[in-house]
């Protein structure tokens, strides 16, 4: 895929590379139409329309419901962004885009990119928030609003990206038969544990709305034996046990320091003695330059939520007060801007 926030050519890299060029104009100007394009075209069946064979600009707008002069400029954007490839008078996606964006790869992430198309009214919110100091709560939108479906199957996706290795480099007691993964929604992670250790089976709780997708995705993968979903708020509901192990994972940073420790409380008393929790999210490093991604989740999550993303120190100190002891780093390559944690209930 071409970088094309780095130069379309040598010349224009060049420039880049020896601050010629107003890079800063680069960023605001491009960065919109970038995101906006690409998360449209996925919305209006753009993508999927030249996924299943290369099309002509006409053919992509009787599909999408749109104008062919539109679609022709939405198309030529998507390959000035190196993801797709025209051919004569016909649009299709390019080589390496066809790993992400054909629905029928493995590592697909069209439904994902979707729901990013969300997030434009969201950041749309950021100078209110950053005035007021308090996000909005993704969480709280309503039990049918048409979202939750794209969401929790665009999570999926890209839990499918990582789960394997996940699965692989947790160590869960020996012959493990239970497992509560706490705001699992997919449920993908319990299932590729479940995968992994024979005689394991797992609860996936959720708000009603997510495991109500959960369930569906479960029962596509002819999983249903092993995945089950309880809807309920994790903060209420009775998560059952005693657990094996538990999954507290992407949910830490829509919390306050308080409800991580609650929360972490609550799952201890759903484990038996020597079980495992199991966190995944982002970390801060504050001795360490954050990487541009994790201060940008950060405002993301600040904006989504009004929480933050914490510190591996943050981390021990609130599963200390939960009852767990020292959390263990377990290495995952293919999440290298996550980490995972595990840590013994005591
Ligand atoms: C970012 S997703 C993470 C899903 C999954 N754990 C993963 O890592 O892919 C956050 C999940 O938290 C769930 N959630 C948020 N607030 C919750 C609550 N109060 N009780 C139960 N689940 C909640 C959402 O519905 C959603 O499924």
């Amino acid at each position: 895929m071409r970088t094309w926030l780095r130069g379309d050519d040598l010349l224009e890299r060049a420039a880049i590379r020896l601050n010629l060029a107003p890079l800063p104009v680069g960023l605001t100007f491009f960065g919109m139409p970038a995101a906006r394009t690409l998360s449209l075209a996925q919305k209006l069946g753009v993508l999927g329309a030249v996924a299943r064979s290369p099309a002509t600009a006409e053919e992509v707008a009787g599909a999408a419901g749109i104008r062919p002069p539109g679609a022709r400029m939405l198309l030529e954007a998507l390959c000035g962004m190196g993801l797709l490839r025209r051919r004569g008078d016909r649009f299709g996606l390019a080589r390496r885009a066809r790993r992400w964006l054909s629905p029928e790869s493995p590592r697909y992430i069209g439904t994902f990119l979707e729901h990013t198309h969300d997030y434009w009214e969201w950041w749309g919110e950021l100078e209110r928030v950053l005035r007021e100091g308090r996000g909005f709560q993704i969480h709280a939108a309503a039990r049918d609003a048409p979202s939750w479906p794209v969401y929790i199957r665009g999570q999926y996706e890209l839990a499918r990206l990582s789960a394997d290795d996940v699965a692989r480099a947790l160590k869960l007691p020996p012959r493990p038969r239970s497992l509560l993964d706490v705001a699992g929604g997919h449920g993908w992670f319990a299932a590729a544990l479940c995968a992994r250790h024979e005689g394991l089976r797992a609860t996936v709780v959720d708000l009603a709305p997510s495991a109500a997708v959960g369930r569906q995705i479960i029962a596509e993968n002819g999983l249903s034996e092993r995945v089950g979903h309880v809807e309920g708020d994790m903060f209420a509901v009775d998560l059952g046990g005693p657990h094996d192990a538990a999954l507290c994972f992407d949910i830490i940073h829509h919390l306050s320091p308080e409800q991580v420790v609650l929360l972490f409380g609550r799952v201890r008393r759903a484990l038996r003695p020597g079980a495992t929790l199991a966190v995944l999210d982002m970390f801060r490093d504050p001795g360490r330059r954050p990487r541009a991604s994790a201060s940008f989740f950060r405002l993301f999550f600040h904006l989504t939520s009004g929480a933050d993303i914490y510190s591996r120190e943050q981390l021990a100190e609130f599963l200390a007060q939960a009852g767990f002891g020292a959390p263990r780093r377990r290495r995952v390559r293919s999440i290298p801007d996550q980490a995972l944690y595990q840590a013994e209930a005591i």
